[in-house]
């Protein structure tokens, strides 16, 4: 049988920001580096190495630091030639493989994330595509979330949503998901539902920022009222996916960090620098002496 291919992806960064504000007033949270590389070139670098060759930005007006990122910058790399930073140079270049092409999108009112969506959908077309939401960092190791998701489409030609256990108080801020008793980290999902309370909560499996759609949603979407907290909501679009089509979850191995709050970030900024070949070893010396010295070891 003829392996479905996925080659194009939608990166939704037309959010405001807003629990990074002041930061996020002019430049956009996907930039916000990691160490080195700001959180939309890890979702990009996940998304490439997954197979994807089209990639889809759905921008807002403050998020053109974006586009140029990843536009070459001819300035920069004479004068880094000039200067003999080859290194550097190369680094820059790298950015983007040749092979793989960008549009961009805008969302003039961020009116959700499923609003987000539909935005791309003249460009993603009657194909399944997936979505990435570069605020998700998900460290999987040796593994690649996004590959897993797509072995899973290509053996049942359905969507799957990354999804990833969560602490009960912590329901109330995801899209949660209904799974068979005896869940073994895959499956079919049978509902999905935005927000829940605890208590009526139908798990403790929050869908996290991956996502492969069929073009099927897009239908869904259309169909869509505003939900929780007046926006478009793409967990409301999947659950109504699933009465014309199977859905899938995936629960992927490794770490996800939450970089649209303070502390996801700063989180994830540790553990990067503490893997980073150039700060590795000045990182754990540095938080050694840090915690004696304002004794906060807990
Ligand atoms: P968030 O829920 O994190 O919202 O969006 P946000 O606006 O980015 O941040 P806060 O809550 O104000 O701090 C999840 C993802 O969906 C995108 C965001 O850019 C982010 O990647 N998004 C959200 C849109 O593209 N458009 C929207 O209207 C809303």
């Amino acid at each position: 049988m003829k392996k479905l291919k996925i080659k194009k992806a939608v990166f939704p960064v037309a959010g405001m920001g807003t629990r990074f504000l002041p930061a996020t007033k002019a430049n956009p949270k996907e930039m916000l580096p990691v160490v080195d590389k700001p959180l939309i070139q890890y979702a990009v670098e996940e998304a490439i190495a997954a197979g994807i060759t089209e990639l889809i930005f759905v921008t807002s007006n403050s998020k053109r630091a974006i586009e140029d990122h990843f536009d070459s910058n001819y300035e920069l790399e004479v004068k880094l030639e000039t200067q003999q930073k080859y290194a550097l140079l190369q680094t820059v270049r790298d950015i983007l493989p040749a092979n793989i092409r960008c549009s961009y999108v805008r969302q003039h009112d961020p009116l959700g994330l499923g609003h987000a969506i539909a935005c791309a959908q003249h460009i993603v077309g009657e194909e399944a595509f997936v979505v990435l939401l570069a605020d998700d960092l998900i460290d999987s190791g040796s593994a690649n979330c996004l590959q897993e998701m797509i072995t899973i489409y290509q053996q049942t030609s359905a969507s799957v949503v990354a999804v990833q256990a969560v602490q009960a108080a912590d329901v109330a801020k995801y899209g949660i998901v209904a799974v068979a008793e005896g869940w073994q980290g895959c499956g079919e999902i049978f509902d999905i539902v935005e927000k829940p309370e605890p208590a009526s909560a139908p798990s403790k499996l929050a869908a996290v920022g991956r996502y492969l759609l069929t073009p099927g949603i897009f239908s869904s979407l259309a169909q869509v009222s505003a939900g929780k907290g007046g926006e478009i909501q793409l967990t409301d679009a999947i659950a109504l996916l699933l009465a014309q089509e199977k859905v899938y979850g995936y629960q992927f191995p490794g770490i996800r960090y939450d970089c649209g709050n303070k502390m996801g970030y700063l989180k994830a900024t540790i553990a990067y620098a503490l893997k980073h070949p150039e700060i590795a070893d000045q990182m754990k010396e540095y938080l050694s002496q840090f915690s004696t010295e304002n004794e906060i070891i807990t």
